[in-house]
């Protein structure tokens, strides 16, 4: 018996035809579920994953279904869910606990009640769950074989309990893939970036200064992405090395207190907290767009923003004024949460082909080494992502050069 809470099942046609269409722009996960789903090497395997409840999620968890594993998922944003998807998942035989507009209470609510499923393997990304299970539900912790971790903070989180030595089954930090955060984090979160700033606000980026906070794979996909469509870009950072990178790549650098007088648009990608905060407000233009692709809503700081605030309004959806006392008018998007996929779809298919391909490999990775890996964070296996990039290549239809035998011995010698 499938066991959900969503908005509607009523909704799952529409959700079947857009997993459908996500199914075809992921040929990658999809040759990897035709490659494993007679042997169903998951089957008897419990698996628990907090997602966004996207398109691509679902090309993800019908994979691992097909692969044997019972899945329960839950979402790892309060208001990133396609409610429809959610629908067709449920129909589909897996346990969804999630829906749009899910209070914080309702979310963690979700998380433990997939957590109590007594999972074999946890699927996260932002930490949520890896972090519930360690601090409320040790003794199902303790039975867990390992976990995979989708992004950058849930990977700093990780490696935080690791270091804090409460880590206590081994994760793949999927994140560091290089097929996955040089594409994901730079390409999807720069395209999807841009789509969210634009459903929420229809404004021209033509003309306009940005301001991108952060120059790390997820900035530097943003301020490539703005530059192209005509905006002035403007970075701030806090590491030397990424902000000189970012000065050689064409962008002005310059501090958020000076950034703040010219911005017309901000987009904090960090992973930071209260980057954009009351003494930024302040000095900012009438008018000013604030939106946020970091993980966490503690990039651009809300109370302050509502502090200053005579009163707010709501424009459209996820796209909210704020009227200071001197009458200038502050625009926040999406209440602070990542723009991409609040207001947009989150990354495209093809993106997410290749970042959900490392979590279904991981996933049988960590199967497959069961009771041999230590609690750590690993990277994922090199084997792995070069696999993943060969595949993604072949499906594009690219070949690629292979090296002579000479030109290995050349390359392997010191003479
Ligand atoms: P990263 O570590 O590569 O880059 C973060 C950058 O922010 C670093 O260069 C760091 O020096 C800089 N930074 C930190 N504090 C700062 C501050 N106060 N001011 C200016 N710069 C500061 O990380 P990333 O992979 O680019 O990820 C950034 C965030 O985006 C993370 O929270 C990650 O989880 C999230 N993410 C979101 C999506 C999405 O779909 N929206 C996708 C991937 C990653
Ligand atoms: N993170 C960013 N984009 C995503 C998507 N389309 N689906 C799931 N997680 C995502």
């Amino acid at each position: 018996m499938v066991e959900f809470k969503v908005k509607d099942t009523g909704l799952a046609g529409e959700g079947r035809v857009t997993i459908e269409w996500a199914e075809m722009h992921m040929p990658v996960l999809m040759a990897l579920r035709r490659k494993y789903s007679g042997e169903k090497p998951l089957r008897g395997v419990t698996v628990a994953a907090c997602l966004h409840v996207t398109k691509e999620t679902a090309v993800l968890v019908r994979t691992l279904k097909a692969w044997g594993a019972e899945v329960y998922l839950a979402a790892s944003n309060p208001l990133s869910t396609q409610d429809h998807v959610a629908a067709a998942l449920v129909e589909d035989g897996i346990n969804v606990f999630a829906w749009r507009g899910m209070s914080e209470a309702e979310y963690f609510w979700a998380i433990e009640r997939i957590a109590s499923a007594k999972p074999d393997i946890v699927i996260d990304d932002g930490g949520d769950l890896h972090v519930t299970l360690h601090e409320k539900m040790p003794e199902i912790a303790r039975d867990v074989w390992g976990g995979t971790e989708e992004t950058t903070t849930g990977v700093i989180r990780l490696r935080a309990l690791e270091r804090s030595s409460k880590l206590v089954y081994p994760v793949i930090a999927v994140n560091d893939a290089y097929t996955k955060f040089l594409f994901d984090n730079r390409y999807g979160t720069g395209q999807s970036t841009v789509d969210g700033i634009l459903r929420a606000t229809n404004i021209l980026i033509a003309g306009k200064t940005a301001v991108v906070a952060g120059y790390g794979w997820v900035g530097r996909g943003i301020a490539m992405r703005l530059r192209g469509m005509g905006a002035r870009v403007i970075v701030t950072e806090v590491d030397p090395i990424r902000a000189l990178e970012a000065v050689m790549d064409g962008f002005e650098v310059m501090p958020m207190k000076e950034a703040a007088k010219k911005g017309d648009i901000f987009i904090t990608a960090t992973g930071n907290r209260d980057v954009i905060r009351k003494e930024h407000m302040m000095l900012m233009k009438d008018g000013a767009i604030l939106a946020n692709a970091g993980h966490f809503n503690v990039e651009i700081n809300i109370n302050d923003l509502e502090a200053l605030a005579v009163s707010k309004r709501k424009i459209r959806p996820y796209l909210d004024e704020y009227k200071l006392k001197d009458g200038r008018r502050l625009y926040l998007l999406a209440e602070g949460r990542l723009v991409n996929l609040v207001a947009a779809e989150g990354h495209p298919s093809e993106v997410m082909d290749m970042s959900f391909a490392n979590q279904a490999l991981a996933t049988l990775y960590i199967k497959n080494n069961r009771g041999k890996l230590e609690p750590r964070v690993y990277r994922v296996p090199e084997e792995q992502d070069r696999e993943v990039a060969m595949l993604k290549l072949k499906v594009m239809g690219i070949e690629i050069d292979v090296l002579t035998p000479e030109q290995k011995e050349y390359l392997s010698s010191w003479k």
